[in-house]
């Protein structure tokens, strides 16, 4: 039987020859490596993209760095931008600071500064990457490894739905992959800065994130389902 690094191998491969374009999103976290160091020896006609979304964590942008030191040219890292006139323009408005105001002020903002832009990557591609898990999550329980993504018009793959956290950090740990510091600081999941902070041993995994909010609201719009 395949084992679980062998099905996700032989996954990331089929997206390769049949969802071209196709490119990987990542955030950066310890998922995201685990993909990006499979893609740059396995199927490195795969592109990489992450959303700089101007509030990042200093940790985050040191590993951005470092990915491109460490694979150079075997895999190609993009970055997408918001609109500098379109935050400009709401920052202005409501404030550096807004979305701890309102549940609308958060979704704008990671509207403008991650939803806008992930359309931009998509732009043109048959395939896309995440690096989710089922265990993530009650929300992603049932995740599956191949799904339409109907709002943008094309594939979407969870190449590690089935896999553990211990074992992608199996994975990073037994090949030497990059990671992001956070993870040493009790960050298990990578966002923005001001919207993500460490958790306390026997919390949930995303409870860091925009954690003055309930837990039905925590979305952020790049993953709807429709
Ligand atoms: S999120 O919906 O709350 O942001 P999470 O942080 O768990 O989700 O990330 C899930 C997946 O979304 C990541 O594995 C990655 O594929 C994608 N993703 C999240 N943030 C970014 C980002 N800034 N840039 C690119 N992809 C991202
Ligand atoms: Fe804005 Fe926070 Fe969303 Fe980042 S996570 S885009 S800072 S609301």
């Amino acid at each position: 039987m395949m084992s679980k690094l062998e099905h996700t191998i032989a996954l990331l491969q089929r997206i390769a020859r049949e969802f071209s374009p196709a490119t990987l999103a990542s955030s950066l976290g310890a998922e995201d490596m685990v993909l990006t160091d499979l893609i740059a020896r396995h199927a490195p006609g795969i592109t990489i993209f992450s959303l700089d979304t101007g509030r990042l964590n200093p940790e985050t942008y040191d590993l951005l760095a470092k990915v491109q030191e460490t694979y150079g040219s075997k895999v190609k890292l993009e970055i997408y931008y918001p609109q500098a006139d379109v935050i400009q323009f709401f920052v202005e408005k409501n404030g550096i600071n807004a979305f701890y105001n309102s549940l609308e002020m958060r979704k704008n903002c990671c509207g403008i500064r991650k939803v806008e832009p992930l359309g931009r990557a998509l732009q043109g591609k048959k395939g896309w990457i995440t690096g989710m898990r089922r265990s993530q999550s009650e929300d992603r329980a049932n995740l599956a490894f191949e799904e339409l993504d109907a709002e943008h018009g094309l594939g979407k793959f969870n190449p590690l739905a089935d896999w553990s956290e211990k074992e992608v950090w199996e994975y990073i740990r037994g090949n030497n992959v990059p990671y992001n510091e956070l993870h040493d600081k009790h960050y298990p999941s990578i966002g923005c800065a001001p919207c993500t902070r460490s958790i306390a041993m026997g919390e949930d995994i995303r409870a860091g994130r925009w954690w003055w909010e309930n837990e039905t609201a925590k979305e952020c719009g790049l993953h709807v389902k429709i």
